[in-house]
């Protein structure tokens, strides 16, 4: 009798009238970190924004790119929340001589390129939705000039020491010295925050270079300004108004390295997450990645993360540890009142949008640390606000489409607004909806206007 009322995995139920900051928060048990900064401020006061979409339908297995003109080059760029800095190929820009800028160099850690050239200041043009220049068309361009990593060089150095080596990539007895890749086709644009460390001696990853936080004008001009963006999985606005924050659960940023010198360096969010239960909590930052499809986790001491060693031919290493199928990893963006301002949750191997293409566990070294992976961008939308230092993840209209598109169901309002309904999407029984303990929910919230 019961099984007659159990419909699997795909039965969506309204629980409830609710504003979507108290869609799921569970009690973390966390005190407040959040201080120091402004809460609330008055994002109607602002009104001058951009929407850049994004240039292909964002997918798991791609960077999304926007539409740039740089030197009088058009350029797909891929943005990349997870570092900060603009490179741009040489051959790409040949209205700069070789001989201009200040040397420098770039080595991103995840995929072991290094890349050497020359800082030079330059000036972007983002394309809006109108597609560039179009004086006719709100919000059709902006413009943002900052210091640009001309790239001469390009190589992969497995072994590359940040802590140690600069511009050149060591030898090592074990390996032949890399080949040097083409540098015509390098382009990739950093836009995230909290990715300076005082320890790198390579200073490019500050606000200063970050093209996202150095929009001069808009349109032509200059008007009131909240400087921070949005992503989403259709694109990005550049500064926020009221209109482009609504919905976002703010939490406050703790400083970054440099804040005294640039009031818009921030850390990355606070976060904690768990495996298989939240008694086992790992508290410290998170990463919001688009970058990268896969996941990374670091525990706390004595924290073990079940998982399965496979083989990975692609790489140097031929065993790569994994997260192992079947385990649920849990995320939560500490808010106020020792609750959670929000969190989602998947199971390694359940298949939803938000899962990433894999999750690797980096062992036990504090403090815990997650990158989330793209796939994050299913499930929320986010917001930095520079000026305020504040980080919004939301839980987005995609949470719901990706869901309804798993379940095969179709059209349901998409949320706009505040008021919204929570949805519960999982197994129903003749007595109702299952325990909404921790761990029941299976899917991340999803909300739906009203
Ligand atoms: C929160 O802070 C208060 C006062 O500092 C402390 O007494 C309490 O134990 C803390 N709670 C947790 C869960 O850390
Ligand atoms: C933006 O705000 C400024 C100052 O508050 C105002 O003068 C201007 O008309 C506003 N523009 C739009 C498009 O609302
Ligand atoms: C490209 O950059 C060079 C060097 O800064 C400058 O002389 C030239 O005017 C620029 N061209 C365009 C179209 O921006
Ligand atoms: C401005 O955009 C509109 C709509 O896309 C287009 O019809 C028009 O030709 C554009 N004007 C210019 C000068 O590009
Ligand atoms: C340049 O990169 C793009 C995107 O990664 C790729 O589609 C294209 O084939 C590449 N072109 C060359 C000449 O390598
Ligand atoms: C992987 O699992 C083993 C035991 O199965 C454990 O000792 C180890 O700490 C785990 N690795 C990580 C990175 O959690």
């Amino acid at each position: 009798m019961r099984n007659a009322f159990v419909v699997a995995a795909s039965f969506v139920i309204c629980c409830s009238i609710f504003y979507i900051r108290d869609c799921h928060v569970p009690n973390s048990g966390r005190n407040d970190t959040n201080k120091g900064s402004p809460s609330s401020p008055d994002y109607h006061l602002y009104n001058h924004t951009i929407f850049l979409p994004f240039v292909e339908p964002f997918s798991s297995a791609e960077v999304p790119l926007v539409s740039i003109t740089v030197n009088a080059t058009h350029i797909d760029m891929p943005i990349d929340t997870g570092s900060t800095g603009t490179l741009i190929g040489a051959p790409l820009l040949p209205g700069i001589s070789n001989d201009i800028g200040t040397p420098a160099y770039q080595f991103y850690s995840s995929s072991r390129l290094l890349y050497t050239g020359r800082l030079v200041d330059l000036e972007i043009e983002f394309h809006g939705s109108a597609g560039g220049r179009n004086h006719s068309f709100p919000g059709s361009y902006a413009l943002a000039t900052v210091p640009v990593l001309v790239v001469d060089t390009s190589l992969r150095c497995p072994w590359y020491d940040e802590q140690v080596d600069t511009f050149e990539c060591p030898p090592n007895p074990k390996f032949p010295t890399p080949t040097p890749k083409k540098t015509n086709n390098i382009t990739y644009m950093g836009v995230g925050f909290g990715r300076n460390k005082m320890a790198e001696k390579n200073r490019n990853d500050t606000p200063r270079s970050n093209p996202f936080l150095n929009v001069g004008k808009i349109d032509g001009y200059f008007g009131p300004y909240r400087n921070g963006y949005t992503v989403s999985t259709k694109g990005v606005h550049l500064g926020l108004t009221e209109q482009n924050t609504k919905g976002f659960v703010f939490v406050n940023l703790k400083t970054g390295y440099t804040h005294d010198e640039d009031p818009r360096d921030w850390a990355m969010p606070d976060m904690c997450f768990g495996i298989n239960r939240w008694e086992d909590m790992n508290c410290g930052s998170a990463l919001i990645d688009t970058g990268i499809p896969q996941m990374y986790l670091r525990t706390d001491i004595g924290v073990e993360i079940p998982n399965v060693t496979v083989h990975n031919p692609s790489h140097e290493e031929l065993w790569v540890k994994r997260v192992k199928p079947g385990t649920e990893i849990m995320v939560g963006f500490p808010g106020t009142g020792g609750k959670f301002a929000s969190e989602y949750s998947f199971e390694v191997g359940g298949g939803e949008a938000v899962e990433p293409s894999f999750a690797v566990p980096e062992g036990q070294a504090p403090p815990p640390f997650i990158n989330t992976g793209r796939n994050f961008l299913y499930g929320h939308s986010v917001a930095f606000d520079a000026d305020g230092g504040r980080f919004g993840p939301w839980c987005s209209a995609n949470a719901m489409e990706s869901l309804l598109n798993r379940h095969r169901m179709n059209h349901v309002l998409l949320p706009h607004r505040s008021t919204v309904c929570c949805f519960l999407l999982t197994h129903v029984s003749a007595s109702g909806i299952m325990p909404t303990i921790l761990g029941a929910w299976k899917s991340v919230c999803a909300c739906v206007e009203m």
